[in-house]
């Protein structure tokens, strides 16, 4: 992200958020190191401060380590290449919250702007659908991180229950970037929410929100190498005196 636009007279805690969200960035690309458990531990207690609607903490977490990211990856990736992800009318998502319907005006715009930094960054060319049909699995391949976890929500809560995982992932995005860490949320474990299902043996009132995958950036992959811009305070709030 770009530097915020902010007033200079901050207090210190301002300015370490300041600086935490400023250098967050999703990753796509890890080094395969290892984070240690007394770490991932750390995040995920600094995450459970997250508001929840009457404190409900609808969430639950997965956390693969070791050879079990491993073998997760490659079992979902074999599954993810096996679909016919080219074929528009017969889309293999599965999600259990349908995805967005369709992406239109400004939100087309920010879309195709982030894909095309991406697919710059990693040298897919405008229009090369088997370029961009690889660099979308990529996400199957947990992008090289050691650690993915796979975050669920109470089917009773429904929609608010989603929103306060929203939340939760937002404190563990910070949480890990406070810590030294690199993570990616992703949707695209949502879309094989079975088969997510299945290898973890989740139980189906429990609803699959999203995944994030950490570890430590690759500073080197140059999928690390761009930034995504946010939009002009101006066009998104609007004060009532
Ligand atoms: C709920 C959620 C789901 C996402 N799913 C994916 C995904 O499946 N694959 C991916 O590459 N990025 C995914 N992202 C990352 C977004 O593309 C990214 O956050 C956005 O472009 C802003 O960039 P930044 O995170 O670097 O600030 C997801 C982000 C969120 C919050």
């Amino acid at each position: 992200m770009p530097a915020l636009a902010i007033a200079t007279d901050l207090s210190d805690d301002a300015h370490a958020l300041v600086r935490l969200v400023e250098a967050r960035h999703s990753c796509r690309g890890f080094l395969p190191t290892p984070v240690p458990r007394a770490t991932i531990d750390t995040m995920l207690t600094i995450a459970q401060g997250a508001a929840s609607w009457c404190n409900s903490q609808p969430w639950e977490v997965i956390v693969t380590e070791g050879e079990a990211t491993n073998r997760f990856r490659d079992k979902l990736y074999a599954f993810a290449t096996n679909q016919n992800w080219a074929d528009q009318g017969n889309r293999p998502e599965r999600p259990d919250f349908p995805f967005p319907a369709r992406y239109v005006g400004i939100y087309k715009d920010r879309q195709r702007k982030t894909g095309w930094a991406l697919y710059q960054a990693v040298g897919v060319a405008h229009g090369d659908r088997a370029g961009s049909g690889r660099q979308m699995l990529e996400n199957f391949r947990l992008f090289g991180a050691p650690h993915v976890m796979i975050i669920t929500t109470e089917e009773d809560l429904g929609t608010y229950g989603a929103i306060d995982c929203g939340g939760y992932v937002a404190h563990v995005l910070l949480a890990a970037q406070s810590l030294g860490l690199a993570t990616i949320p992703q949707a695209a474990l949502a879309g094989v929410a079975d088969f997510v299902r299945d290898w973890f043996a989740i139980p189906k009132h429990r609803k699959i929100v999203c995944a994030i995958s950490f570890g430590y950036a690759d500073p080197e992959h140059p999928a690390n190498s761009f930034r995504t811009t946010r939009e002009k305070l101006e066009n998104v709030v609007r004060y009532v005196g």
